[in-house]
């Protein structure tokens, strides 16, 4: 008893010393002027794949933009491998991000990336592809008007308006390929004569197993095919190999404005890609990203439904980029140099 109260009795008296003491030892002024050490922002961006061309520069932008704004990012990508991803995505946690970017390869499947985020009380933002889970904001394109996008050209720029079309789709996990598969459809049957005679999704947005569809599609039809709606220019690359084999050369669609779809174009062997502002959307998820780990409102323009939640989102305008615009849309703006798409093209 009396060894416990001389010992709390010494540790008040240490306590009241030591405040006492730091009191004395630390002015008013200077403590209110004492810079304040903040935390490096840490985000991990957990990407499906960088395959594909854009991806890259996706990466490239986003990193460059948040060590702009004084962050630091972490970037794994998975190869179009579902546990892959997931794991990646556990691994980033696990090294502290204050917030989760992903690019899901399987909408579904990243719901559960979204749940250990929200367990370790990290936000996350669904980059292009939505997340069918309780995401916390997404930002992408209007996919739809995509697809949309891609039909108008060939129906109304083209004025082929009836015959039979084939529409090569993108990976079925990725619901943007859903999308843009049905913003086309709606268009193509708007035209009571068009008839839609091939119709077929290409697992993981594979040139491979586009140019299999296309070949398939000229088997089946013995080569009646007026128009290809390919869902983006990877999948257009396989389609218009498969075309030149026949010898046809029909109009074709595209999504992306990669290099080879923008040479394809200005040759003449694709009539068009639509381009999405990379430089865009990677800024400005950047800074998004940058706010949600500070905390901060972020403003969104829209919602978009999956399947748990309206998702609070951003979605910019995609734009349609022919032979005629492709100077001013691609060469102009530094996506492509005029060198690159033009090289093949005697002047
Ligand atoms: C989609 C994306 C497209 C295309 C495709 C293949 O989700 O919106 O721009 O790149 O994936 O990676």
């Amino acid at each position: 008893m009396k060894l416990k109260k001389v010992l709390s009795t010494v540790m008040i008296a240490g306590l009241l010393l030591t405040s006492l003491t730091g009191c004395a030892s630390k002015p008013v002024a200077e403590e209110k002027t004492a810079p304040e050490v903040k935390k490096q922002i840490v985000i991990g961006f957990s990407m499906d794949t960088l395959k594909e061309e854009r991806w890259q520069k996706d990466r490239d932008i986003f990193v460059a933009e948040a060590e702009k704004l004084g962050a630091k990012v972490l970037v794994q990508a998975a190869n179009g491998d579902d546990s892959k991803q997931v794991e990646q995505a556990e691994n980033l946690l696990a090294q502290g991000v204050d917030v989760l970017v992903v690019v899901p390869h399987n909408g579904k499947i990243a719901a559960s990336i979204v749940e250990s985020a929200h367990a370790e009380n990290v936000p996350v933002l669904a980059y292009d592809r939505l997340v069918d889970g309780d995401v916390d904001y997404y930002i992408s394109f209007d996919n739809e008007k995509v697809g949309e996008l891609q039909a108008d050209y060939v129906t109304k720029k083209l004025g082929i308006t009836k015959g039979n079309f084939v529409y090569i789709g993108g990976a079925p996990t990725d619901n943007n390929a859903l999308l843009f598969r049905a913003g086309a459809v709606k268009v193509l049957k708007s035209f009571p004569d068009i008839k839609i005679v091939y119709d077929q999704y290409s697992k993981d947005w594979q040139p491979s197993e586009a140019q299999k569809h296309m070949e398939n599609a000229l088997t089946a039809t013995n080569n009646d095919v007026v128009a290809v709606i390919a869902a983006n220019d990877g999948t257009a690359g396989g389609a218009s190999a498969a075309l030149a084999e026949q010898k046809l050369n029909i109009p074709l669609t595209g999504q992306d404005a990669e290099i080879a779809a923008c040479q394809r174009i200005v040759e003449g062997t694709q009539s068009m890609t639509v381009f999405k502002p990379i430089q865009i959307i990677a800024e400005n998820a950047a800074k998004i990203a940058v706010d949600m780990a500070n905390g901060s409102e972020i403003k969104t323009t829209s919602t978009v439904k999956n399947s748990v939640k309206e998702v609070p989102s951003i979605l910019l305008s995609p734009v349609v980029v022919d032979k005629d615009n492709m100077k001013e849309v691609i060469v102009d703006t530094g996506f492509h140099s005029e060198e690159d798409v033009y090289r093949n093209v005697q002047k």
